[in-house]
């Protein structure tokens, strides 16, 4: 029996089904999020009207085809990028009101993100990568989290490695440090194993579970990979810049 109920409604939007039949504390709240790129005959709209609740201490895993938007969207949803037109409230930060200073901030201090090829600093040691949004935000890392996040990450005995001293999978995982640091609730990762075999994929998918255990952290990922989106608390389909489908885990 497939592990998931299909929500899509078609005359409702499906964050407002959510909305009403769902008690839990919502982290982010996006709606009618349109973002195009380019102009005239190579306009593309990018993200084509989505709506999305995420709730906090979940993992939701967006998936499509190449080109169909997910970046854009995490990006969005991020604050990397603003939309068009529609409103994000990511955090209890109203992304699409604020001045780009207060986004700034955001980015620092409310989200984390990870991406697919890692983008550490190759002349800073892991120590030195995982405390530096910190240490932008003009602030000394506190060295006891820095201790658990080295010990979370199995890692503690590659503290003064340098990026090329270590592998993918370990890579990856100082850059989750990194996005864990200051302490954000909400997490964004495009395709965080999309350079990891399997072992490793998984390896990254219970570090996300683990964090979200101990320190309650909202997960948005992106992925192609069918087996890493089924570990997903709800698995978010996009085509064309639109949410097409919405499966939740049931337990
Ligand atoms: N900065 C940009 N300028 C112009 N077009 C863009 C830009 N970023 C994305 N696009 C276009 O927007 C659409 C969605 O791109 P996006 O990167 O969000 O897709 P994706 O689902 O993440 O794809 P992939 O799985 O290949 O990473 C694509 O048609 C892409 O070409
Ligand atoms: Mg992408």
């Amino acid at each position: 029996m497939d592990k998931y109920t299909d929500k899509t409604a078609e005359n409702e939007s499906r964050s407002d089904i959510q909305r009403r039949s769902d008690s839990r504390e919502v982290m982010i709240d996006a709606k009618g999020l349109v973002k195009t790129f380019g102009s005239k005959e190579n306009r593309v709209v990018a993200v084509d009207g989505v709506d999305l609740l995420v709730y906090k201490g979940e993992m939701v895993a967006i998936t499509g085809q190449s080109g169909s938007g997910k970046s854009t969207l995490l990006n969005l949803l991020g604050g990397l990028d603003k939309p068009d037109s529609g409103k994000i409230i990511s955090c209890g930060e109203d992304l699409t009101a604020v001045k780009d200073k207060r986004l700034a901030e955001y980015r620092r201090r409310r989200s984390g993100f990870v991406f697919q090829f890692y983008n550490l600093i190759p002349v800073l040691n892991v120590e030195e990568n995982i405390a530096l949004p910190v240490n932008l935000d003009g602030k000394n890392a506190d060295k006891e989290r820095l201790e658990k996040i080295l010990d979370l990450l199995g890692l503690k005995d590659r503290r003064y490695h340098y990026a090329n001293q270590l592998s993918g999978g370990q890579q990856q995982r100082v850059s989750i440090g990194r996005a864990i640091m200051a302490n954000p609730p909400c997490i964004f990762a495009d395709e965080p194993t999309g350079n990891l075999d399997s072992g490793n994929s998984r390896e990254i998918i219970s570090l996300f579970k683990e964090i979200i255990a101990e320190y309650g952290t909202t997960v948005v990922l992106v992925t192609h990979d069918g087996s890493i989106a089924a570990e997903a608390d709800r698995v978010v389909t996009m085509s064309d810049g639109r949410i097409i489908n919405e499966r939740v885990r049931s337990f």
